[in-house]
């Protein structure tokens, strides 16, 4: 068994970046949202526990306290400061709103620091640390105005700072908690994970068969290799073909996947029945429902021609886990292909990616032999062009749309474009408007050209693209698609907007 670093995070995104930073230093690591009762830091494995926390979380003192009492491992303590040292020590919590960016100094020989500069900007969301030093903590570097921004006692490392915000002295630091505090090897890679995984699949499904969606996205490619290098032919592979797929998807998926999973890759036809399910319908979310529900109905339909099958395995990913723990209110009904059907009686589900993010998960595709233009795919929502269709849904509208979408992806990767943005497609508004073309009226379409730069797609910014390449791509889409003759530039941020239209 590997060493681990358990990170438990009361913040959210923060402990996602820690956790890449330390995977990046082959220490394998994982968070844990639960109550700090839960924690295993008994695991023998354990090598070190990061908490990341916020000025909130002085109502988590009592349990951080028994927590901290019990700990024998390494505690790097992230911001979790403000309340949880001040209460202790009897002081207010002094936590600003915000992100204050700080000059650090460390003047004082600490562990942490070593071969970090002498002074380092930091980004603080707090007033730094003043924990009461008679606790027996002594500070280890100061802030612009002499606050302490690091405090150290026996096993403790307290940061009021986010080290994954600081550069290379931050990772610097997460680096010397690993190698020099806990002791790591690093010695974790994605090939350790791939046998874990390949011998844990093949235990499990044993003589019995497994059961893949493919959608031809990353993660279920990826998770459908892997499968398929575990039980080879007890793995079946269907991969739906909605008709709502970009412009040569389908055959594209069908000719990597016929090779590499070869007879157990099955194609499902059923663009009659999506589009004979959607025929009249404009609402989205009624659009989003048909789809999904029409994707689980064949998937049983075909599921039920196997015999033998008693898993289903899935792409999950990690930061799905980590974000389905947290609240949210459901702004639109995702479609993921791969969820799980209701109806089939499995008799488990495995998730053989469920602890790797998605640049771990390229990783493991490119080492199962994937090709890069498959791993490095942008996201396409499950409902395909179902949603980029807006309004009612038909053949001839599914046909423009794909030759549009398909000239702004040429011309966006022609000057290398594509691999700066995060997502970026056409939209094909229900919009008709009046334009002349060799002397005579058109009233046709309009499209909707979208581009977002975005870290998690739970923010996004649209992408200044340059004005000749939107001219470029204005002219081929009016010049070589009928049924457009307008387009226009989507210049909306989200929030307020959506990625998607619909
Ligand atoms: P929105 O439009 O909500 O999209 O800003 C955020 C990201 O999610 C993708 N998306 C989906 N992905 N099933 C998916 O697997 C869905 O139903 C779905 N709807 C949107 C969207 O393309 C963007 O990357």
């Amino acid at each position: 068994m590997h060493q681990k670093i358990l990170i438990m995070d009361f913040e959210g995104r923060h402990g996602q970046e820690i956790a890449k930073i330390i995977r990046g230093f082959q220490v394998y690591c994982e968070i844990e949202r639960s109550s700090p009762d839960n924690l295993a830091i008994e695991d023998e494995n354990t090598a070190g526990l990061v908490i990341v926390g916020s000025a909130e979380g002085s109502s988590l003192e009592d349990e951080l306290d028994s927590l901290l009492s019990k700990a024998d491992v390494p505690v790097l303590g992230i911001c979790f400061d403000g309340g949880f040292n001040n209460k202790k020590a009897g002081k207010e919590t002094a936590a600003t709103p915000g992100l204050n960016s700080l000059k650090l100094n460390h003047p004082e020989n600490s562990i942490l620091f070593e071969d970090a500069e002498k002074e380092f900007e930091v980004i603080s969301s707090c007033d730094g640390i003043f924990a009461d030093l008679s606790h027996g903590f002594k500070a280890t570097s100061q802030g612009d105005n002499g606050e302490s921004l690091s405090l150290e006692k026996d096993i403790f490392y307290l940061l009021g700072f986010y080290p994954e915000l600081s550069g290379e002295n931050g990772k610097k630091i997460i680096e010397n908690y690993l190698f020099k505090l806990c002791g790591c090897t690093g010695d974790w890679s994605i090939d350790d994970y791939i046998e874990k995984q390949v011998s844990e699949i093949r235990k499990t499904v044993g003589e019995g068969g497994a059961l893949c969606a493919l959608s031809g996205g990353v993660d279920s490619s990826v998770c459908a290799a892997l499968a398929y290098r575990a039980v080879g032919s007890k793995l079946k592979c269907i991969f739906v073909d909605t008709g709502l797929m970009r412009k040569n998807e389908g055959d594209e998926v069908e000719e990597v996947f016929g090779k590499i999973l070869g007879g157990s890759f099955f194609r499902i036809d059923a663009q009659d029945r999506f589009l004979g399910k959607l025929n009249g319908v404009t609402d989205p979310e009624k659009k989003r429902k048909i789809i999904g529900e029409e994707f689980i109905r064949i998937f049983e339909e075909e599921s039920g021609k196997f015999e033998g099958i008693e898993y289903l395995i899935q792409g999950t990913i990690y930061p799905d886990i980590i974000e389905s723990g947290v609240g949210g209110s459901v702004v639109k009904s995702h479609h993921n292909v791969g969820g799980l059907p209701e109806n089939i009686d499995f008799k488990g589900i495995i998730e053989p990616l469920n602890m790797l993010f998605k640049t771990e998960v390229r990783e493991l595709g490119r080492k199962l032999g994937l090709p890069d233009k498959l791993l490095n795919r942008q996201p396409f929502p499950g409902p395909g062009l179902g949603v980029r269709v807006i309004g009612g849904i038909t053949k001839e509208k599914l046909e423009i749309l794909r030759e549009a979408d398909a000239i702004f992806r040429e011309e966006l990767s022609e000057i290398g474009l594509d691999k700066e943005l995060n997502q970026y497609f056409v939209v094909l508004t229900d919009i008709k408007s009046v334009g002349v073309r060799d002397g005579k009226r058109t009233y046709a379409y309009t499209a909707a050209l979208r581009a977002v730069k975005t870290d998690d797609f739970m923010t996004a910014k649209w992408a200044k693209l340059p004005h000749d390449l939107l001219q470029k791509v204005s002219k081929r889409i009016t010049d070589e698609v009928s049924g457009i003759n307008r387009v226009v530039y989507d210049i909306t941020d989200k929030p307020p907007g959506t990625i998607e239209w619909e």
